[in-house]
């Protein structure tokens, strides 16, 4: 067998891209690794130990907070705050950020963002869930980190990614030069290199969308869904609806297969339901450096300015010329629906 390429060689061997770093953020990778191994576990047994099911609390969203939910939040808090490389943690559940004030740690350069564990409602019934994570450079100047190192556009971000718990168990990330997939081997507990510079097909016959919240979609969103459902042979359409109610799981399925994501504003969630900072835009990097695009329906992700730790959006993703076609249908059916 030839040589496998871990995570740790393959961060250390392109480390010298960052003509800054002095080896924090490969620290910092590698932390989040040593966590996602960690999570890794616990969801491969969910069903033979006491993990699954209600927390028996809500968090700041209103949402029932699982087990997993809390105990994924604990390992990446706690690996985050052992490796001393950030200054705080913004993470979906805690309502505020975490500041990180111990002598290693608070005049660290990074901050993070958090979605320590993605699709909840799947954790029971054994479908693949995720973490999502996404790397600043801090603006305060020393101490524990401040709300506005978070408000940064997703521009900003040094390093964004996702971990799937699925079939196998993947850390996908980007640091800005094209976007690599590292497989987890059990039996050396390592990520390996399975995917090298992962690139999503221009265009694909995938569209992903929660089909129940139809009747309160804009306009846009029905026409365009509406599209994707008709015959026509020369664009491959009907194209396939997939959609596991996953984000993460969706979202690397189309990555690798071509296909759009859509979660736009419904009745319940009039600004859309996913969070800007811990979910859209570290895909949204992803995605862009696989040669796909994101955006709210009508702005790039990307450039939007987070007000707020838990700011939700409307989100399209995925291959850019899906992306552009529900663009142009949210434009010409949906104009109004400029979302600041
Ligand atoms: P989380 O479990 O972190 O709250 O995220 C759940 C999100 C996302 O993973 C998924 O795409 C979406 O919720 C599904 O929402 P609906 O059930 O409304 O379709
Ligand atoms: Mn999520
Ligand atoms: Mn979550």
């Amino acid at each position: 067998m030839d040589h496998v390429t871990t995570l740790s060689e393959f961060i250390i061997r392109n480390q010298q891209d960052f003509p800054f770093a002095s080896g924090e953020l490969t620290r910092l990778l590698n932390d989040i690794s040593i966590a996602a191994k960690i999570v890794n576990r616990e969801v491969n047994k969910a069903g033979l130990v006491n993990i699954l099911g209600d927390a028996g609390s809500i968090n700041v969203h209103g949402e029932e907070v699982k087990k997993l939910d809390e105990f994924a939040d604990q390992q990446f808090i706690a690996a985050l705050k052992a490796g001393g490389q950030v200054c705080a943690v913004g993470s979906e559940e805690n309502e505020n950020i975490i500041r990180i004030d111990t002598p290693v740690s608070k005049n660290a350069r990074y901050v993070i963002a958090l979605d320590p564990l993605d699709g909840s409602t799947n954790i029971d019934v054994n479908v693949s869930i995720g973490t999502i994570f996404s790397v600043y450079r801090r603006i305060s100047l020393s101490g524990p980190g401040t709300d506005e190192d978070f408000l940064q556009p997703g521009t900003e971000q040094v390093a964004a990614g996702y971990i799937i718990y699925g079939s196998s168990t993947m850390l996908v990330y980007t640091t800005g030069k094209g976007v690599n997939g590292f497989t987890l081997d059990p039996s050396i507990g390592e990520f390996c290199l399975s995917h090298p510079q992962i690139k999503i097909p221009v265009n694909g016959n995938i569209y992903s969308v929660n089909q129940g919240h139809f009747a309160h979609f804009p306009d846009g969103v029905k026409q365009y869904i509406k599209n994707c459902q008709e015959e026509d042979k020369e664009s491959g359409r009907p194209y396939t609806l997939r959609y596991i109610g996953s984000l993460v799981a969706d979202f690397h399925r189309n990555l690798i297969k071509g296909g759009i994501f859509i979660y736009p504003s419904t009745a319940q969630s009039p600004k859309g339901k996913l969070r800007l900072l811990y979910e859209c835009n570290p895909l949204a990097w992803v995605v862009e450096q696989a040669g796909g695009k994101a955006s709210n329906g009508s702005k790039r992700i990307l450039d939007l300015q987070p007000r707020s730790l838990h700011q939700r959006t409307p989100y399209f993703a995925g291959s850019q010329e899906m992306v552009e076609a529900a663009e142009e249908f949210m434009l010409k059916y949906s104009p109004a629906e400029k979302i600041a």
